[in-house]
């Protein structure tokens, strides 16, 4: 939050940006800190004072009031702050993991981060060889360290504050929305993204100067390369910036989400991957580094119409929808830094060092609870062919009931959205116990279970508020098969699968957002379907956790009672609940199953039964039998689950929804489930 002419007192700045954080809380609640100026007034020296905290921004608001002299009626003419709400990714939840990171003792450069730095490793090696110390476990401390060495190292007094922003992002792999701090240029922003968003409010009284801020290149002429590069912006030419007419007051508001900042303005500015905005003296300007992709010369001032509670969810009605939604970026996210697509290389760096010992173990065991169970079984196939171990898959309550034979030659595995849940927990101090080697798969860093295994893949799928786990699935589902590969690299017979795999991983995210465009299909099948008792969903091999994970989603969100069946299954027993009434769901891919899926689907149709098919699109044999389909795009066998799992967890929004229910807090249930 920037203020330029508009007097603030230190009171309004803190509850400006405490505000903030609190409508984006639920994006990640695990620490909060905040970065503001150092009360001048008595202390000639310049300095940028830090307040960071664990916990809940609640927690960090009660620290603020307990260091600072909020009374005070010192006003700030311009004052730059910045504050930060974190979800772990690297370094467990606390103060000093907390951002904003910052490069030196004096806090010189402060940085705060939303995103991953995925080589984050060799900057640090450079750093610590020119003599920076780390404080932290994250990537982002690279970052306001990096900056301090641009400075040191800068070629001229003038050097402008984002022409060092310029130079530190051209070294970052990876996704970051950044905004950077610094004593050094004082009242002065600098922000910018590549992969997260990151948007600019404006509040004015005054008009403003324009309505589109054209966008300097590097490249465009001399001029400008002399001014981004070597001045300060203020020699910017004031056609290139965004000002209140007059040099009047104007504020600024740098936020990941508008949901931060709708209170105070609706007028934003969306900035774009690799652009740099500034902020000096009241004046916004805009360069990159290259034309961007859409070539798009300026970035206009939009009007949200939105309301604040719509805008946190974005265009969706439940966290649970938009969860789904996010599923494309999400197994991105999920693969970042992990997957080498033109090496055909997978590297898990929280497995790497323990990999010699998981190859000469005596079995897999993996074990969780609902959902997370059910990944285990989407994965235990390609599993046991990408590790040539036996993999056994545990309900964790079912695994601590039986005592489980377990031996310190075993490799437990243990899948937990929350990395709470305490079924799961209980489970793993059992194996610890019994000394085999415990491995977490967790979507939360510093969660008991990501701190008392021996090491672990986190997910990276994101904050999952939705208590129906939805992206969560899908990572872990992609965790798993990353951990496969790794494990087979030099197991030359299996050369031609990896690839396969590989090829079918790189593909992903654009199926997903194929499969995503069928939710108009699948609101419809939901239309004639939501007043039904009951729902059966049937396959085997690769979708039969597909056929589970369906019917927990339905039966948890719906209150229909709703069936899982192993198609193998089904003239054992389940074949009698099948006639003209009773609504079947069958997954039938072209995958080696095919044809036992094809006799299931003659036993279905001889009772009468109506059934409902998801199946590969070039699939023409099943639809002749189906009474509807809902077509999928074909990938590798053992991916396929990824895409199958997705129309049902549509279809049990949509059904959910025309029932009347709340999506998000379905009854009875909790997010995180820590008792036994
Ligand atoms: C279902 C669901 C639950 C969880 C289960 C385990 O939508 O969310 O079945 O999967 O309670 O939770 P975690 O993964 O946090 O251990």
């Amino acid at each position: 939050y920037l203020n330029y002419r508009v007097p603030r007192t230190r009171k309004e700045i803190f509850e400006t940006l405490i505000k903030g954080l609190q409508r984006l809380e639920y994006r990640g609640y695990d620490s909060a800190g905040v970065a503001i100026d150092g009360n001048n007034n008595e202390d000639k020296e310049r300095f940028i004072k830090l307040v960071k905290k664990r916990g809940k921004v609640k927690a960090l608001e009660e620290e603020l009031y307990k260091q600072d002299d909020l009374d005070s009626k010192a006003e700030f003419e311009t004052h730059f702050g910045i504050a930060h709400t974190r979800w772990a990714t690297h370094g467990v939840p606390s103060a000093i993991n907390s951002h904003p990171q910052r490069s030196d003792k004096r806090n010189e450069f402060v940085v705060i981060h939303n995103g991953i730095i995925t080589n984050y490793k060799d900057l640090r090696k450079f750093l610590e060889s020119k003599g920076y110390e780390f404080e932290s476990e994250t990537d982002t401390e690279t970052i306001p360290k990096l900056i301090k060495y641009m400075y040191d190292n800068r070629e001229s007094e003038d050097t402008s504050f984002s022409a060092l922003v310029e130079r530190v992002i051209q070294q970052l792999e990876g996704a970051f929305a950044l905004v950077f701090k610094s004593i050094h240029y004082p009242g002065e922003a600098v922000a910018t993204r590549r992969g997260s968003p990151l948007l600019i409010g404006v509040r004015s009284k005054y008009k403003l100067s324009t309505e589109q801020i054209p966008v300097l290149y590097r490249t465009c002429n001399i001029e400008n390369v002399k001014n981004i590069c070597n001045s300060r912006m203020k020699r910017l030419d004031s056609s290139t910036c965004l000002h209140a007419v007059g040099d009047k007051a104007v504020e600024f508001f740098f936020a990941s989400d508008a949901s931060a900042i709708i209170e105070h303005t609706n007028r934003v500015i969306f900035l774009e991957d690799d652009d740099i905005a500034a902020v000096t003296d009241g004046k916004l300007s805009i360069h990159r580094l290259e034309r961007s992709a859409s070539d798009d010369p300026s970035r206009a001032i939009q009007t949200l119409q939105m309301e604040l509670q719509q805008i946190m969810k974005g265009n969706f009605s439940a966290f649970m929808q938009k969860e789904i939604f996010e599923q494309p970026e999400s197994v991105v996210n999920t693969m970042r830094g992990r997957v080498n697509f033109e090496s055909s290389t997978v590297l898990l760096g929280g497995l790497k060092d323990h990999l010699k010992e998981i190859r000469r173990c005596r079995r897999l065991i993996i074990i969780g609870c609902g959902t997370s169970y059910h990944a285990a079984v989407a994965t235990r196939q390609v599993l046991e062919e990408l590790t040539e171990l036996p993999v056994m898959v545990e309900l964790a309550s079912d695994f601590l009931d039986r005592n489980t034979p377990v031996f310190r030659d075993d490799v437990c595995f243990f899948i937990s959205q929350s990395g709470e849940t305490a079924d799961t927990l209980m489970a793993l101090r059992y194996c610890k116990e019994r000394r085999a080697l415990t491995v977490g798969i967790t979507n939360t860093v510093g969660s008991s279970i990501s701190r008392e295994t021996d090491c672990g893949v986190h997910i990276n799928a994101g904050p999952e508020i939705g208590v129906a786990s939805t992206k969560a699935y899908t990572s872990q589902f992609v965790s798993l098969v990353m951990f496969g590969l790794m494990m087979s690299e030099d197991r030359i017979s299996l050369q031609k699968r990896r690839q396969e795999i590989i090829s079918g991983l790189k593909s992903l995210p654009e199926m997903i957002k194929e499969v995503l465009s069928l939710d108009e299909k699948i609101h419809d099948l939901a239309l004639e379907l939501y007043k039904q008792r009951s729902l059966l969903v049937m396959g085997r091999g690769y979708n039969y956790a597909t056929c589970l994970e369906g019917a927990l989603k339905i039966k948890e969100i719906t209150y229909m009672h709703s069936e899982g069946i192993l198609a193998g299954e089904l003239k054992h027993g389940p074949l009698a609940l099948i006639d003209k009434q009773m609504p079947v769901i069958m997954v039938i891919m072209k995958d080696p199953c095919f044809t036992k899926c094809q006799n299931a689907l003659q036993q279905v149709t001889a009772r009468q039964g109506r059934p409902i098919i998801l199946c590969s699109k070039e699939d023409t044999e099943s639809s002749k039998f189906a009474y509807k389909t809902i077509e999928l795009p074909h990938t590798v066998d053992c991916l396929q689950g990824v895409l199958s799992v997705i129309p049902l967890q549509l279809l049990s929004f949509h059904l959910a929804v025309l029932r009347g229910y709340d999506v998000d807090f379905p009854r009875n249930l909790a997010k995180s489930v820590t008792v036994e």
